[in-house]
């Protein structure tokens, strides 16, 4: 590292701005900001705030010694191969065991020619954007939807258009409308991009009759559809919905899965699963040469062990009692404010505010109180939103939960204080 002598003597690599303004890609361009914010210095809060913001596991649940144990097991056995490359499509072993057990819940007859094992699930985004879009192509997204797809999607150059959702997931009415619309502009459709269980953030599962409905527009119109299935083993109540890939037969859908939600997000494996015509292209797109194959045989050797089957009930009744603590909370101190969904699966509550609430202040205030929240406007590509706000209760702690939604009820008060016409810029003291 660059000693600060040396940083203030100008040794620091540099690149003059105009040089590095010519030789952009448009595709880093049309992506926006970095994904984690890289660079941005905020003053520190007054008050620490409870994070209500990653939609991530919580921490306590992570099987380290488990998975301390399989990796030790697989260096011991196989240490050889799990440190060199070891291909683009993934471990042989892994997408045998995915196989299988996407196939047994979707009903279909699945081999590992059916699975590529990516860099998480953003990693499948990435790799089936960058196989199917060329720029231009129009690619349908819900609104909300999950920010880091809308960058993946923008990042091929793709025309980003969205189709609205409502309590119950994505409208197939509003989905036919937009694509009605496109092709009268003699824009060329190519892919709907859809989080049917659990939506991030709106939490909505789509029922059965619309995935028909939608699946029904799709093959009108020849539009792909790609099914992000992020949250769907996070389910707290009611039964499984058939997924498009199932209801298909698996043509034309690509389903894109994870394991960072289920166990964690720091391994990075993530997968696909298509029709081997499909898989095909997807794995001729890959140069990073594919995920790690140590990492990949350790999930293996976690998975196959039986340790996920016995992992998920358990992280299950640990999200439910989150989300009934939260729920709980948001009745007893934000009612008149806010309204909300429960939601029969995932990590998300979605709150509307009240148009009394402004959310420029409702930000200011959340922040002196200690809250931290999502933006709506950061899931919508226009930036519309605001009105909205997305609380994760995956990551917070559980005895937390209560004192968080306290902390946003004050603040929703101040807020609509502060909103009323006359009042004083600040907002209320306490
Ligand atoms: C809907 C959805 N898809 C994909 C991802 C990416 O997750 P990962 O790359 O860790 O699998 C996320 C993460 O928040 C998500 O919410």
């Amino acid at each position: 590292l660059a000693s600060n002598e040396e940083r203030a003597a100008g040794a620091v690599p540099n690149w003059e701005a105009a040089l590095l303004e010519e030789s952009l890609s448009r595709r880093v361009r049309a992506v926006g900001p970095a994904y984690w914010g890289a660079g941005a210095t905020a003053a520190p809060p007054p008050v620490p705030p409870i994070a209500l913001t990653g939609g991530v596991p919580d921490p306590e649940t992570l099987p380290f010694e488990d998975l301390a144990e399989a990796a030790q097991t697989v260096l011991e056995r196989e240490g050889r191969l799990a440190l060199q490359y070891g291909g683009p499509q993934g471990f042989l072993a892994l997408r045998e065991w995915l196989a299988d057990r996407v196939g047994r819940v979707d009903g279909l007859s699945l081999g590992p020619e059916n699975i590529t094992i990516t860099n998480g699930s953003a990693g499948a985004l990435a790799n089936v954007c960058e196989t199917f879009l060329d720029p231009g192509d129009a690619v349908i997204a819900e609104a909300p939807s999950y920010p880091g797809a809308m960058r993946a999607i923008r990042a091929q150059d793709a025309r980003l258009e969205t189709a609205p959702v409502d309590g119950e997931g994505l409208r197939p009415d509003a989905l036919g409308e937009t694509l009605e619309a496109l092709t009268r502009e003699g824009a060329r459709p190519k892919l709907l991009y859809t989080i049917p269980n659990f939506h991030n953030p709106t939490g909505a599962t789509l029922s059965v009759e619309r995935r028909r409905a939608v699946l029904e527009i799709a093959r009108r119109h020849r539009l792909l559809i790609v099914e992000d299935d992020a949250y769907g083993e996070i389910r707290f109540e009611g039964e499984r919905v058939p997924s498009f890939f199932a209801l298909s037969g698996g043509d034309g859908v690509l389903r894109v899965g994870t394991f960072s939600k289920t166990l964690a997000t720091g391994l990075r494996v993530g997968w696909v699963a298509a029709a081997q015509e499909a898989t095909d292209f997807l794995v001729r797109m890959r140069f990073d040469m594919g995920t790690s194959p140590w990492i990949q045989r350790l999930v293996a050797e976690y998975v196959s062990r039986g340790l996920l089957d016995r992992h998920v009930p358990q992280v299950v009744e640990v999200y439910r009692r989150k989300r009934d603590a939260m729920a709980a909370a948001l009745a007893e101190h934000c009612a008149p404010y806010v309204r909300w969904r429960l939601p029969s699966g995932g990590f998300f509550l979605w709150l509307e505010m009240d148009r009394r609430v402004q959310p420029e202040a409702l930000r200011e205030a959340a922040v002196e109180e200690g809250v931290a929240y999502v933006s709506g406007d950061a899931f919508f590509v226009d930036r519309s939103g605001s009105q909205f706000t997305r609380l994760a209760y995956s990551f917070v702690a559980e005895q937390e939960i209560e004192e968080a939604i306290r902390r946003l009820g004050r603040a929703l008060r101040r807020a609509e204080a502060a909103s009323r016409p006359g009042a004083p810029q600040s907002g209320p003291a306490r």
